[in-house]
């Protein structure tokens, strides 16, 4: 919505581009929570949130490339959202389906590199060989967007623990954890963003999110703008990160 605006005291890119990078910030996660109450205090049916929520999502991505973030990851759908109403989890993988087109239409423009994470079996076979394709064709790209989806945090350590007992081992590290969830390319989130006013991670990156610095907003994610997110960044510019030391 803002997206265009700027406030004539708002940080310049160039501005926000060296307060990325002065702060390390590689990585930021979302959980874009809130869509179904956007809607509905606007009278209108959940499903009209996530359709707005997508744009969402797209703007911010493009806003954090060019703030030169090299790992976006975004939460669309988690493990225990098919407990939804039929018609609401039906619109999200129709969304879902929309976006795929586009960024298999528009990758020379975009250079997105796209990781899903999760159980994409569970999508059905159709939106499992386009997911599969858009990975495919993007995987040279060099900004990273991991878009999790039939994504559960338990779920995803539980696979790979059992994967790594049926290759026979008894005993593992951590390094072999973390290079068995579906982030194993990209390094674990440096900020966690969570719009919508809940405290919490909901299952999401429960392992990549040891240090993680999160941030919480009331913001409903339809309403998530650049000014939020240069909120969210300079606020963890301002974080002491000490993993553990002193
Ligand atoms: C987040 O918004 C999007 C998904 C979980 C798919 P919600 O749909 O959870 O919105 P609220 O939290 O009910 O407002
Ligand atoms: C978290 O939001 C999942 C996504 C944003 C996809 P939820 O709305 O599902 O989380 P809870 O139920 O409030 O914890
Ligand atoms: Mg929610």
């Amino acid at each position: 919505m803002f997206f265009n605006q700027k406030k004539a005291d708002a940080p310049s890119l160039e501005e926000i581009q060296s307060i990325v990078r002065d702060a390390s910030l590689n990585h930021i996660a979302f959980i874009m929570d809130g869509n179904g109450r956007w809607a509905n205090r606007k009278g209108l049916p959940r499903e009209a949130g996530h359709g707005v929520g997508v744009k969402t999502f797209k703007k911010t991505v493009t806003r954090c490339r060019d703030f030169g973030i090299s790992t976006v990851t975004t939460y669309a759908f988690s493990t225990e959202n098919w407990k939804r109403p039929k018609v609401e989890v039906r619109e999200i993988m129709r969304l879902l389906d929309e976006y795929i087109k586009e960024a298999r239409d528009d990758n020379e423009k975009n250079r997105i590199r796209y990781i899903f994470l999760g159980d994409k079996e569970r999508l059905g076979p159709e939106l499992l060989e386009k997911c599969e394709f858009l990975e495919e064709l993007t995987k040279d790209n060099p900004l990273t967007l991991n878009v999790a989806l039939n994504y559960g945090g338990r779920d995803e350590i539980v696979r790979c623990v059992n994967r790594l007992i049926a290759e026979g081992r008894t005993e593992i590290t951590e390094e072999d954890i973390s290079n068995g969830l579906y982030t194993k390319e990209s390094p674990d989130p440096d900020l966690i963003v969570r719009t919508g006013g809940e405290f919490r991670l909901s299952n999401f990156l429960l392992w990549q999110s040891q240090y993680s610095e999160l941030y919480f907003t009331d913001c409903l994610w339809p309403d998530f703008d650049e000014e939020e997110l240069v909120r969210a960044i300079m606020e963890f510019s301002q974080r002491k990160r000490r993993f553990g030391g002193v």
